[in-house]
Order: structure tokens, then sequence, then C-alpha cells
């Protein structure tokens, strides 16, 4: 495991996953880690990172990591295919997220195991696997409802982690992906991530995916039995859009080096009460 999930582990917090496809939503969460002093991720979805660019990608975090000395993780989220992996590996990903949830345990235990083999032999400490049902997707949600066969089974998770050798686990404990139209997001099963902490809190870091909408209370608690690092990508996508829609409607401006600042500012505004949320702020 890396050491700033060692250290998240035992000072009962999490480190902050963030998603981007351009280079207006990086400068943001970089602006926001940088003023709180906080390691941060800087996540890409197979389609963000399609649309970026991964060799792109990684020479804008090796540029901010000489300019700020920040930890700056990069990290390959939601990679189907060995082949993903594999070309997330070779262009310099500091870790990787396999999800596997939708194969039949055995089948996501074969293919987990060999992504481990191809990480490790790559020198990557950080391999993510994931188990249980996790519903929705990172945009605005019509409600979903949550069934008890959707969470990871605890005694399946210790059995995952033991047969894979994975370091970071992704969980369904009531989490979505997305945010409900609605409102507020569901509660999370805090029993159940508490019973499976305990099985596996000496052998892997737990994940929590969806962490846009999530209830600020279940996820101070969720620090307490595991969780360090949270997920979270649609709630920068909206201050994205929404801002970038009024700047617009406002103003006759044509220059994009005018019109994004503030759409930077709104994206940051939210990376930046996450980070306190998670507890990651003046933790390096
Ligand atoms: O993997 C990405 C996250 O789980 C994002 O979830 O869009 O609900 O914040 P979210
Ligand atoms: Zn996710």
């Amino acid at each position: 495991m890396l050491e700033i999930f060692q250290k998240a582990k035992k000072g009962k917090y999490a480190i902050g996953a963030f998603n981007i496809s351009n280079l207006e939503q990086l400068k943001a969460i970089i602006s926001a880690a940088k003023n709180l002093k906080s390691p941060v991720i800087v996540s890409t979805s197979q389609g963000e990172r399609k649309f970026i660019g991964k060799k792109k990608i990684k020479a804008l975090i090796d540029v901010y990591r000489r300019e700020t000395n920040l930890p700056i993780i990069l990290h390959l989220d939601h990679g189907k295919s060995f082949e993903v992996i594999q070309k997330a590996v070779e262009a310099g990903y500091d870790s990787v997220h396999f999800d596997g949830s939708e194969l039949d345990f055995e089948e996501n235990v074969k293919q987990t195991k060999k992504i481990v083999e191809l990480a490790e032999s790559n020198g990557i400490k950080n391999i993510e696997g994931e188990l249980g049902y996790l519903r929705g997707k990172s945009s605005l949600q019509e409600k979903v409802e949550i069934k008890s066969e959707d969470l990871t089974d605890p005694r399946k998770a210790l059995e995952f982690v033991e047969k894979t050798g994975i370091n970071m686990l992704a969980i369904a404990i009531g989490n979505i992906h997305g945010v409900f139209k609605s409102g507020q997001n569901p509660s999370l099963f805090l029993d159940r991530l508490a019973e499976i902490n305990e099985l596996i809190s000496d052998k892997a870091g737990l994940v929590l995916h969806g962490g846009s909408g999530t209830p600020e209370k279940d996820i101070r608690k969720s620090l307490e039995f595991g969780i360090v690092k949270v997920n979270v990508n649609t709630e920068l996508r909206i201050a994205y859009t929404e801002t970038l829609k009024k700047v617009l409607q406002e103003s006759q401006e044509v220059a994009p080096y005018k019109i994004m600042p503030p759409v930077i500012k709104a994206v940051q505004k939210v990376v930046e009460e996450k980070i306190r949320l998670f507890g990651s702020d003046n933790k390096i």
C-alpha cells in the first residue's frame, strides 16, 4: 500500500480521489490540495482517460509534482479489462483500479489476480479491486433502490482480498454513483462497513466510491471504519457545468482564459470542502 494510505489508516482520515478529463479540473484540484496541504489522487476513468490522453495527463501530473512538491497520485479508475490496466501501467500511472464487480466471484478473483501480478511486476504499489454491486452513474440520477444482495459480503471480501492479493478494496455499503435529482443520496450501511473492516483491516484499505451526495455524517463515521480513499466525481462535474453555463449566459466574453477562472474556482471550492470532510488537510 502507498505510504499516504498507511498514514491515512493510522490517522483515521481518507484521501480524496477526484476525477478529471481536462486541464481546468486538474488546476482546480491541485490548487485545493496546495491550499489545504493535502495529499491528493487524480483519477481518470476509461472515458476520461481517453479524452485527455494517458501520456498527456501523466506529463501534466509530473509538471505539477515538480512545481508544488505535493504528493499527487495518478490513478486509473474503474478499469474494466486487462488491456486497459496494462496501458495505464505502461503510461506511468501510480495506482490502478480493476473493476470486476460485474463478473461472478470466481471470475472476478481470477482476473483481479492477473492484474495484481501485472501491476506488481511493474512496481505499482496500489492495486484496488472491487466487490459488490454499485448502482448509478456519475451524473444526476433518478432514485435507485439499493438491494441487500448488492452489498459487499464481509466473508467474501476477506476471501477476495486473500485470494487476489489486492491492497485496496472498493465496497458497496449503500453508496451509489451520482447524485439523486431529488436531494440527498441514501445513508450508508455503516454496520456492514464495520463488519468488513473487522475482517480485513490488517490486509487492505477500504475505498468508498460515489462520494458525491453521500450524507456528510456517514462519510465522517466511515473514516472510523477503515475508509482511506473516497472517490468524487459528480459534484465536481455539476460545479463545472453549472458555473460555465452561468458565466456564458451572463457575458459576451469569448476568450476561454477569461471564461474559465470562475469555473475553476467553483470546482476548487467543492474539492476543498471534500478535503476538509475527509480530514486530509494539513497532512503533508
Ligand atoms: O469512481 C468514481 C466515483 O465513485 C465517483 O462517484 O460521481 O458519485 O462522486 P460520484
Ligand atoms: Zn466509482
